[in-house]
């Protein structure tokens, strides 16, 4: 039987606001509702949007894996209203966890530690430990602090597909296989939460993200190792760094010398997208001069605002029916660590 679509309810929070404004209370209570039966809302974060659950119901838990077309292999983050929540949750709490939330939460970081008896098999992927993070989004954290309900959240898209920025990217990739999209407005960070394994000494960075190394070594007052050149064999420390991930269904690929690379495709009649920087370049206005099949897609000079626009950019060109998408390669360079991992990603065939 077809499903009807989800509502999409908007929530404007205000940032200077404290207290949820007026318009809120309704949508948090349906959501509440939803989560109440077992059902899945899409839900903002700083980061992507993600498909909320409750965590410690095993068949809400494998709702997600159903709607994402997930392998069960891959574990879900868990998201708390604060760390009073995430200590419930985790069987200890390993003092760089503690160092981590306390100084960056809520924020996007999302930390690994020993996994508590109630969080289901499911969830963790039967592995022992789980992923804990408390999203910097007011009307996430007041849904998660009003019910009580830890919520599972991968991000709010089809398994190996582009993360959701905004409430209608969520509704184009998952549809009618969820039940309500809270709208709080576009994600700001705009890439997935850096994941750090707390568990080990010295912590290790299982996905790069928006918190950079440099402000967790800070946090912890130590060394932050990155993840492992080459996986180990056996099951993966973090099993959702599959090669492919996040991947638009346009063919993309990254470029050292991009102009020579456009030129090129463009030659053999290719329809292309091309993200740049690099828009004052005598090169590049020749060729947007030349073809009519050269989208130019100017990108900021930036990391941060960079990733804060990456996914909302390929969305929006997987809608033009290009035959390939062009990247500049980004500097090797920490700064650029967390987009350059996306980016590979991407490319990956
Ligand atoms: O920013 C984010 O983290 C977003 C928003 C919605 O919070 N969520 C997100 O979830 O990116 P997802 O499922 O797309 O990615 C979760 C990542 C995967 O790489 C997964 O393997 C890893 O976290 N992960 C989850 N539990 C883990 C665990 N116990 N040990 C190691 N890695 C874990
Ligand atoms: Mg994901």
């Amino acid at each position: 039987m077809a499903r009807p679509l989800p509502p999409i309810l908007r929530c404007p929070w205000p940032v200077a606001a404290v207290d949820p404004p007026p318009g809120v209370a309704e949508p948090l209570a349906r959501a509440i509702e939803v989560l109440k039966r077992g059902g899945l809302v899409a839900i903002p974060t700083e980061t992507v949007y993600g498909l909320a659950a409750d965590a410690l119901d095993e068949e809400a838990v494998a709702a997600i894996f159903r709607a994402k077309g997930r392998p069960s292999s891959n574990p879900l983050i868990v998201h708390v209203a604060d760390v009073a929540m995430a200590r419930g949750l985790a069987a200890s709490w390993p003092a760089a966890a503690e160092a981590v939330a306390a100084r960056l939460w809520p924020g996007p970081v999302t930390v690994v530690v020993p996994r508590g008896p109630r969080i289901p098999d499911s969830v963790t992927a039967g592995g022992d430990t789980v992923a804990l993070r408390c999203p910097d989004h007011p009307l996430t954290r007041r849904l998660i602090a009003e019910s009580g309900i830890p919520l599972a959240a991968p991000s709010a898209n089809r398994s190996e597909a582009v993360s959701p920025t905004t409430a209608h990217h969520v509704l184009e990739g998952l549809g009618n296989r969820i039940d309500l999209i809270l709208d709080g407005g576009p994600c700001t960070q705009g890439i997935e939460s850096t994941v750090v394994d707390c568990t080990t000494t010295p912590p290790r960075i299982l996905r790069p993200g928006p918190l950079s190394r440099a402000a967790l070594e800070a946090a912890v007052g130590g060394p932050v190792a990155w993840p492992d050149a080459a996986p180990a064999a056996g099951p993966a420390r973090s099993p959702g760094q599959l090669a492919r991930h996040y991947a638009p269904r346009t063919p993309l690929e990254l470029a050292r010398d991009s102009a020579g690379r456009v030129a090129t495709l463009v030659g053999e009649g290719k329809r292309l997208g091309w993200l740049t920087s690099r828009t004052d370049d005598p090169e590049v206005r020749r060729l947007a001069a030349t073809s009519r099949d050269l989208l130019i897609v100017p990108m900021p000079e930036r990391a941060d605002a960079f990733a804060a626009r990456l996914y909302a950019t390929l969305h929006a060109l997987d809608q033009r029916q290009l035959d390939r998408i062009v990247v500049d390669e980004p500097p090797d360079t920490e700064a650029w660590r967390a987009v350059r991992d996306r980016l590979h990603r991407a490319a990956t065939r």
